[in-house]
């Protein structure tokens, strides 16, 4: 049996995007937040470096440099319009989770520490500037924790534990989400007049990420079926310091208090790749310059990987402000980063793309930017877009706390001035075909087996290099994987905490968001930030100044379209660091 729920406002998801648009929607009817996991486990939590704010506690710094910074180190590609939002109300989004008693690290006169960060510079790229606003390496925790407090204190209510596989569209408006509870199985349908979804990104496709298992790109893939594009998919970060061959994160703070990486010679080669900023390049830049040395024969004994130096900056800088990835590389590697060189390489850590939205985190589901009434996306599995081709380290949680406000308060007002949409006749029908196919289907195809392929595929043809011939393998090798997936089965066929089913769903969101990947890069023939084709190495601003739309039609092809970037105060220009 179908239960049935109904709230004004029901927000999928319960990272920081997710539980800033909960507490800003509050005020104004019941909201419901829908989490796979408990709330505090949402990979927010593991948001290491800090989050950029102009606060100029440290050194002058104006939100105009910050601006510029996110612009140049997108390519140009980010919507400046959306960029400008970002930085100024970084600002007042810092001081408001610090009133809400975010322990953030201080300086000696009491007020919040900054420190510096890769492309994050002043006067418009002259020198790194302190911009970050850290809690040691556990900025991202320390958020969660402050937002997930304040939404128990504003009565938010919680289902933890749902895996949400349907929005329910009806009349062209958003009303509602049909989700699997995981503890006790059986389909729920929530009813509502808003709807956003705050699930993060999609690492899981590639075999070697920063990405919990958890990030599977759910949110994306979900309304994807439903017809609504996602922009700029081709867009993907690597993180360059992902520990050698597992991918843990080592934050971007470890260069920004002053670590170096190393080629197999012991260069320290980014001064070759970005003279200014050297190590403090932006990711794509610096993860490059990885591959390229390893490339060259200059990896560390000839292997694919590089050093990272902290062994200069002493014990009392890596324990005090660099304590989990300190202890990380303690306990992964049994090294000690005091006295010795870590290996490191890059690893798949961010989706610019996403789900297209607008400034409010209204979903828009065309080139012409029209809004679908009640649907809303924010965080990283939507693209406001003030990322672009590649984002700057911070951003991301600026981004969560910045657009989840916006969306939230835009919530609250849509909520208080639309009636009760009506429910469409049959809600759970895409959701039981879904269930049904493994819990009384027989196919024998095996999901991890497929999820494996699909991984190591992504990572070989279109992780930091791609061409069109490594493209059209990997999505040839997706086409044959998608109809393995229709063949593919589970055996435990029980209703509580069967993690096989929700493993095998996944994977089906994995498919999606791979296959609007690929689509898209081989669709942009061109280079700019994250997106580098080794047979269009030069940035086309004549054709490509554009974000791409990748819509999935009914017979499962994919559809792709474009529109244009907003543009405002900086004309692009070459990419020099
Ligand atoms: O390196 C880091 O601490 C990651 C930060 C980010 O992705 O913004």
């Amino acid at each position: 049996m179908v239960r049935y729920h109904r709230y004004d406002a029901v927000i999928v998801g319960a990272g920081g995007a997710g539980l800033s648009a909960a507490l800003h929607a509050s005020g104004a009817g019941r909201v419901a937040v829908l989490s796979k996991l408990y709330p505090t486990r949402s990979h927010t939590g593991t948001a290491q470096g800090g989050i950029g704010a102009a606060l100029g506690n440290m050194e002058e710094d104006h939100w105009e440099w910050h601006m510029y910074d996110t612009v140049k180190g997108s390519d140009y590609l980010a919507d400046q319009d959306a960029v400008e939002i970002l930085c100024r109300e970084a600002i007042d989004a810092v001081y408001e989770l610090e009133r809400m008693g975010l322990p953030f690290d201080r300086t000696p006169d009491g007020r919040i520490a900054q420190r510096r960060f890769g492309g994050h510079t002043r006067e418009y790229g002259k020198a790194p500037v302190m911009r970050s606003c850290y809690a040691a390496d556990r900025t991202g925790h320390m958020i969660l924790q402050t937002l997930y407090q304040q939404c128990i204190k504003r009565e938010v209510q919680f289902f933890n534990e749902y895996l949400v596989l349907d929005v329910l569209i009806h009349d062209g408006q958003a009303c509602g989400v049909v989700a699997w509870n995981i503890q006790q199985g059986g389909l729920e349908v929530f009813h509502s007049k808003a709807v956003l979804f705050a699930t993060g990104g999609c690492g899981r496709i590639y075999k070697v990420t920063s990405n919990a298992v958890s990030l599977t790109g759910d949110g994306m893939a979900v309304v994807f079926r439903r017809g609504i594009p996602l922009e700029d998919m081709e867009f993907y970060q690597f993180h360059p310091t992902g520990i050698y061959k597992m991918g843990i994160l080592l934050s971007e703070a470890a260069r920004g208090e002053g670590g170096i990486l190393r080629n197999g010679l012991g260069e320290r080669f980014m001064e070759r790749y970005a003279p200014t900023i050297k190590d403090l390049a932006p990711r794509d830049i610096v993860s490059r310059a990885i591959y390229l040395e390893i490339r060259e024969g200059r990896g560390v004994h000839g292997r694919d990987y590089v050093h990272l130096d902290l062994t200069h900056l002493g014990r009392e800088v890596l324990e005090k402000k660099l304590p989990d990835i300190t202890e990380f590389v303690r306990t992964y590697l049994g090294l000690d980063p005091a006295r010795d060189l870590i290996p490191i390489q890059p690893t798949a850590h961010y989706a610019m793309g996403g789900i297209p939205t607008d400034v409010h985190g209204r979903v828009v589901v065309d080139a012409q930017n029209t809004p679908l009434p009640g649907l809303y996306a924010a965080g990283e599995v939507a693209c406001v877009s003030v990322h672009g081709a590649n984002r700057l380290g911070t951003n991301s949680l600026v981004d969560i706390v910045v657009f989840g406000r916006r969306a939230g308060k835009h919530m609250a007002r849509f909520v208080q001035e639309t009636d009760w949409p009506p429910l469409p006749p049959n809600p759970t029908e895409l959701a039981e075909h879904l269930i049904a196919h493994f819990l009384r289907g027989g196919g024998t195809e095996s999901v991890s087996r497929i999820r494996d392929e699909l991984q190591t595929v992504m990572m070989e043809d279109a992780s930091v290099f791609r061409t069109e011939a490594s493209l059209r393998h990997a999505w040839d090798v997706l086409r044959g994987l998608r109809e393995r997936y229709c063949r593919s089965g589970i055996q435990d066929k029980g209703q509580v905490f069967n993690l096989d089913l929700v493993e095998a769903l996944e994977l089906g969101f994995l498919l999606d968001c791979a296959e609007a990947l690929v689509a898209s890069a081989l669709f942009r023939t061109e280079s700019r930030g994250a997106h580098y084709r080794e047979d269009y190495p030069q940035r086309d601003d004549v054709n490509w100044l554009r974000h791409t739309l990748a819509f999935r039609q009914d017979d499962g092809t994919i559809r792709l379209d474009t529109k244009p970037v907003v543009i405002t105060r900086f004309m692009p220009q070459e990419r020099k660091y």
